[in-house]
């Protein structure tokens, strides 16, 4: 490959620190971030031609600088293959994306994996006013049953203290954003989007992860705007505007053997349009190891046209393999839903299916008034093994024991 040789990799060291060294003022600024321009090394921004190797290198680079480093992605559309972003890093690094990074649609150079794979960095920032669009159209189309050898279009793997803001991602092959055993990140005013009926194309997901805010967000795909899954904890979700999509899920939870209990999630001031569900915990009914999800909260939430708005699932079994054989249990407690209004297209505004095997526990439905907007039916609730409390909520919704 043209870049390949190591005469070509010292080349473009030297050449880079260049560019770094002319674009940042005095070095002892706390404020100079050494920039580190991807057309520098000759990425060419037609949105044609693969710029995998300039734009890896670049963050080679940023990552081995001292101090404050910046990849830009200026104005542009750049095509890419996967990209392996690894650290630890030498200083912080920021990836400004201005103009378009684009997903090649050569798939097997995924090799089954991600698209931007972000591991191991401290510090991280990601922002601009660009876009990464995974152009997924082209798989959207093939064999839903093969979806899941698609790649996800941005994943942090062991990420700590990171911000990602203000990016518009389109269209992701699988999920736009997946998150994995990453700390304290805030994830503000993105944009997320792809068609409703394009598989698996979850907003974000975040698994065995603490302390993640997502704030001030948009999202509109065809699956989960937001899931959280095991080992998550101290999530909190703020802002977001979801539609269309499967709404905001905690799980599914008890599909694998590792799983960690789910605790302290509060989600709020957020709206709900024309999706699927609103709010949902969904649990294997078959669990593979016991575990818990609690301290859920869900409150200040508008929900408008949505299919399912409130609804536990501890009966989830996508698959049909469920025999409900399994003594293990995913246990569901200290679940509240407060000031949720608007409206349902289904009857069962309130669905909370818990299993007789471990009814779900402490449910608190306060100021909950959603209605269904049809007609020839009343506003219902289906309440199976859900023990809790109802206060100032629509009597048809009052359903817990
Ligand atoms: C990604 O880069 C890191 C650090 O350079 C390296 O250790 C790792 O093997 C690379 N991973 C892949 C999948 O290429
Ligand atoms: C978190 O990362 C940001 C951005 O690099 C940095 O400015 C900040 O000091 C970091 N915070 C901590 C506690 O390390
Ligand atoms: C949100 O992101 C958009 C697009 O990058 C930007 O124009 C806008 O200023 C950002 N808003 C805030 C509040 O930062
Ligand atoms: C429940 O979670 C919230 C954060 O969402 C936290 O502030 C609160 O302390 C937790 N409550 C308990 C009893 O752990
Ligand atoms: C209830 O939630 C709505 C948003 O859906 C918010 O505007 C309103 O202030 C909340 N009410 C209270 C009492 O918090």
């Amino acid at each position: 490959m043209a870049f390949g040789n190591n005469a070509t990799r010292v080349f473009f060291f030297f050449f880079a620190l260049m560019v770094m060294f002319a674009t940042s003022t005095a070095e002892d600024d706390d404020d100079a971030s050494g920039v580190f321009d991807i057309t520098k090394l000759g990425a060419t921004s037609d949105g044609k031609t693969d710029c995998s190797k300039e734009i890896q290198e670049m963050w080679n680079l940023a990552c081995k600088a001292a101090g404050k480093a910046r990849v830009l992605v200026p104005k542009g559309e750049f095509l890419s293959g996967p990209l392996n972003f690894s650290g630890p890093c030498k200083g912080d690094v920021t990836i400004q994306i201005d103009g378009t990074l684009l997903a090649t649609n050569d798939l097997p150079k995924y090799n089954g994996g991600s698209w931007i794979n972000i591991r191991e960095v401290k510090n991280l920032v990601i922002t601009g006013s660009g876009t990464i669009d995974g152009q997924g159209a082209d798989v959207y189309s093939k064999d839903p049953t093969k979806a899941k050898a698609y790649p996800n279009s941005l994943v942090l793997d062991f990420v700590k203290n990171g911000t990602i803001s203000d990016i518009t991602m389109l269209n992701s092959k699988f999920f736009h954003i997946n998150i994995y055993k990453s700390e304290d990140l805030k994830i503000k005013n993105l944009t997320i989007t792809a068609p409703g009926d394009s598989p698996n194309t979850d907003g974000i997901h975040i698994g065995d992860s603490s302390n993640i805010d997502v704030t001030a967000t948009t999202i509109g795909t065809g699956d989960d705007c937001i899931s959280i899954g095991g080992g998550s904890s101290r999530i909190s979700v703020t802002g977001v505007t979801c539609g269309p999509g499967q709404g905001i899920s905690v799980g599914c939870l008890g599909r694998y053997k590792d799983e960690k209990d789910v605790t302290d999630v509060i989600v709020k001031d957020c709206v709900l349009k024309s999706s699927t569900n609103g709010v949902r915990i969904k649990t294997y009914e078959d669990a593979v190891k016991s575990m818990t999800a609690s301290n859920l909260t869900f409150e200040n939430i508008k929900m408008d046209d949505v299919a399912n708005p409130i609804i536990i699932d501890q009966n989830y079994c996508p698959e049909k393999v469920c025999m409900a054989k399994s003594k293990a249990v995913v246990t569901v407690k200290d679940v509240v839903f407060r000031n949720i209004t608007g409206t349902s297209s289904t009857p069962a505004a309130v669905s909370l299916l818990c299993s007789d095997k471990q009814p779900c526990s402490g449910v608190e439905l306060i100021d909950v008034n959603v209605e269904y907007i049809g007609k020839n039916s009343e506003t219902t609730a289906v309440c199976n093994n859900a023990k809790g409390i109802a206060k100032d909520t629509l009597q048809a919704l009052a359903c817990l024991s």
